[in-house]
């Protein structure tokens, strides 16, 4: 994959593989703007899909259900990783259907899992007890034979943000080990279900593949023990998670790092006969888009503190609020070295608006523009419309 997202040609910022000028969208700027390169996105698919173990790539459509986006997944042959009939609506409009989705999440309702069923989508996530009785349920009074997976928790830290572990003694995802056992008991006597898959998803941002390792390695007995009582079992879902360096835009960097995965799976996988199936959002998408926002306002307060405040803030890009994460914010037009030191906030009235504390920056003046990037993946998916401020735009290279 090619390699720095972002370079400066002189004073000006470029972006992506084919170096756009971010000059050229701020021409009539009227609202922040996501602005995105596919061509990053198809880079990164086409790679994952070079994987020699893998089945099939599926897109976790909750990182960014922009249509155009999709349109493109859509185009490259990937299936899609679902968490609720309103997602299952849009993604048809791309063109996807029914035989493409699996449907993940916890509390799926009985009118969810009764469309699932009658859509004869291509794998239910089975997430606890409950759901699987309505399953069976549903399919008994339809008269359909429905595939289903039991997303099991290992119990496998997954070294990330807590907010984004899921696979922790008491995360309320999946099931645990005597739970998934009781469920597979269950399907064993219902013909109207059958075991396709076992699936799990440790959490998001994930940088270390040993968490990989270890997962696979309490896992694999599993599936074989699960397999010897439903013969059908023969896909094994490894969730998503692959995370990316925000402090580093780099993407054959990012190859590196995940290449170790593509060897796990050849090392671990091969003997196992089982397609792949991988539910991956951040890390195909995240790197797609750079949100551009105006400085409003720089305010100096008297113990000698710089604010830069920007017209985009937790309102559009929650990530940095929420779980304090690093986006890299760099100026579009450069005014010389980084001299300066700003409190980057937002627009939104409230304290925790905050961006990035103690950037050094290069001098900015209000009406100058910045770019904060890798805003892909749980950007504009995450928006609010906190404050109704103007909404924001979004547009393709
Ligand atoms: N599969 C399941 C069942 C998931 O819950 C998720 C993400 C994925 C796959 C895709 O994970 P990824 O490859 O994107 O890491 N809003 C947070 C991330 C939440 C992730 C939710 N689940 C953030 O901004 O960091």
């Amino acid at each position: 994959m090619s390699r720095k997202l972002f370079t400066y040609q002189g004073t000006d910022l470029h972006f992506g593989p084919n170096a756009y000028p971010l000059k050229s969208a701020v021409k009539n700027y009227q609202q922040p703007i996501w602005l995105y390169d596919l061509a990053i996105i198809e880079e990164r698919v086409r790679w994952i899909q070079s994987w020699p173990q893998l089945g099939r790539l599926h897109y976790a459509m909750k990182a960014n259900f922009n249509l155009d986006i999709l349109k493109l997944f859509k185009k490259l042959n990937c299936g899609l990783d679902v968490v609720s009939v309103g997602e299952m609506k849009h993604a048809l409009k791309a063109g996807f259907t029914g035989a493409d989705f699996i449907f993940s999440g916890v509390a799926k309702s009985r009118a969810e899992l009764a469309w699932a069923i009658e859509n004869e989508i291509y794998q239910i996530n089975v997430e606890s007890f409950s759901e699987l009785k309505r399953i069976i349920d549903i399919a008994n009074q339809q008269k359909k034979i429905v595939s289903v997976d039991l997303r099991v928790n290992p119990e496998v830290d997954a070294e990330t943000h807590p907010s984004i572990a899921t696979a922790l003694k008491d995360s309320k995802f999946g099931l645990d080990f005597p739970a998934a056992q009781l469920a597979i008991d269950l399907i064993a006597q219902n013909k109207c279900v059958q075991l396709k898959a076992l699936s799990f998803h440790l959490g998001s941002q994930i940088m270390n593949v040993k968490v990989f390792e270890k997962a696979l390695t309490i896992m694999k007995p599993f599936y074989q023990k699960a397999k010897s009582i439903c013969p059908e079992l023969d896909r094994f879902d490894l969730g998503g998670g692959l995370g990316i360096d925000y402090k580093n835009a780099d993407s054959a960097i990012d190859q590196q790092r995940w290449d170790e995965l593509a060897a796990l799976f050849s090392r671990e996988l091969k003997a196992m006969n089982a397609f792949l199936l991988l539910e991956m959002g951040r890390f195909l998408v995240a790197r797609s888009s750079v949100l551009i926002a105006r400085v409003e306002i720089i305010k100096e307060v008297l113990n000698g503190k710089k604010f830069m405040i920007l017209d985009a803030g937790m309102s559009l890009l929650m990530r940095p609020a929420l779980y304090q994460a690093y986006h890299e914010i760099l100026p579009i037009y450069k005014r010389g070295e980084e001299t300066e030191t700003y409190d980057i906030v937002g627009p939104i009235c409230e304290s925790t608006d905050v961006l990035m504390l103690n950037k050094k920056f290069s001098k900015v003046e209000e009406g100058d523009f910045v770019a904060i990037c890798d805003t892909g993946a749980y950007g504009a998916a995450m928006t609010s419309r906190y404050n109704l401020r103007e909404e924001s735009a979004e547009i393709f290279i």
